[in-house]
């Protein structure tokens, strides 16, 4: 392929990479998950960064982390402070999960 050919490529393909991202965020603004949970920063939950280095790689961990957002955390996990039964679709919590393990 020639070089006028692979750029509008990478461009369109970086695009499309941009706007997953954006979708991932929006659900989980939706979701109401960024009000506790921040990509860097530990606010009321850990950050996305903590839960990745925690967790990615290990097999079955969405269903696994999704499971106990949806029904809740009892705190102790990560401080002190619980986590409330999530009211966000199963799905759409294995998004954001999925999302947030991307952030090691
Ligand atoms: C009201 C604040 C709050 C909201 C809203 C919230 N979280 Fe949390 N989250 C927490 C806290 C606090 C913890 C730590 C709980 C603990 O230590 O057991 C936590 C822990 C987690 C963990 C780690 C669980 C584990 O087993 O280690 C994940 C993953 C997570 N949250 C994802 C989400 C997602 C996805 C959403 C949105 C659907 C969400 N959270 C919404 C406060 C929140």
């Amino acid at each position: 392929m020639k070089k006028s050919v692979i750029f509008p490529l990478a461009a369109a393909l970086s695009l499309l990479a941009s706007q997953a991202i954006h979708a991932d965020n929006n659900i989980a603004m939706q979701s109401g998950c960024l009000g506790c949970h921040n990509a860097t920063t530990k606010l009321v939950g850990p950050s996305f960064k903590d839960i990745a280095g925690k967790y990615a790689d290990q097999e079955g961990i969405v269903d696994e982390l999704a499971a106990t957002v949806k029904s809740g955390s009892q705190g102790g996990k990560w401080g002190e402070v619980p986590m409330p039964p999530s009211p966000a679709s199963l799905e759409n919590i294995k998004t954001v999960i999925s999302w947030m393990l991307t952030h090691k």
